[in-house]
């Protein structure tokens, strides 16, 4: 794996490279595909390419909601059975 898991981060703090943290919310993740370096992830070399330029404002905003529907996998199957382990009532 190259890249952070996307996967249940929207909403989450993110611990960054150089100290500090965010929290992923809307604005972050528009940051993080057109400037990826502006806030590196903490563990992760900043190798992520910048989409400034390729990706429109219209498929950047799909990416975004995409991005924020994106679960991880323990919580998605849990999910699919019907089951709410550990999670909220
Ligand atoms: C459409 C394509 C991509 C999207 C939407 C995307 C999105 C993101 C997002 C939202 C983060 C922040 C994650 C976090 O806070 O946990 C991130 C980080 C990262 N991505 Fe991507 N990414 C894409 C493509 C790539 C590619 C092609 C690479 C590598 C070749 C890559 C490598 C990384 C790495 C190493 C990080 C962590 C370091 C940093 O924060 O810059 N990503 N990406």
């Amino acid at each position: 794996m190259r890249g952070p898991q996307l996967a249940g981060l929207f909403g989450k703090p993110v611990q960054l490279a150089h100290g500090g943290s965010t929290v992923a919310n809307e604005d972050y993740l528009r940051e993080s595909i057109l400037n990826p370096t502006a806030k590196v992830v903490a563990g992760y070399q900043p190798v992520m390419p910048t989409f400034k330029g390729q990706i429109g404002e219209d498929d950047l905003l799909q990416l975004i909601s995409y991005i924020k529907t994106l679960q991880p996998a323990a919580a998605a199957a849990a999910g699919a059975a019907g089951g709410n382990p550990g999670g909220m009532p």
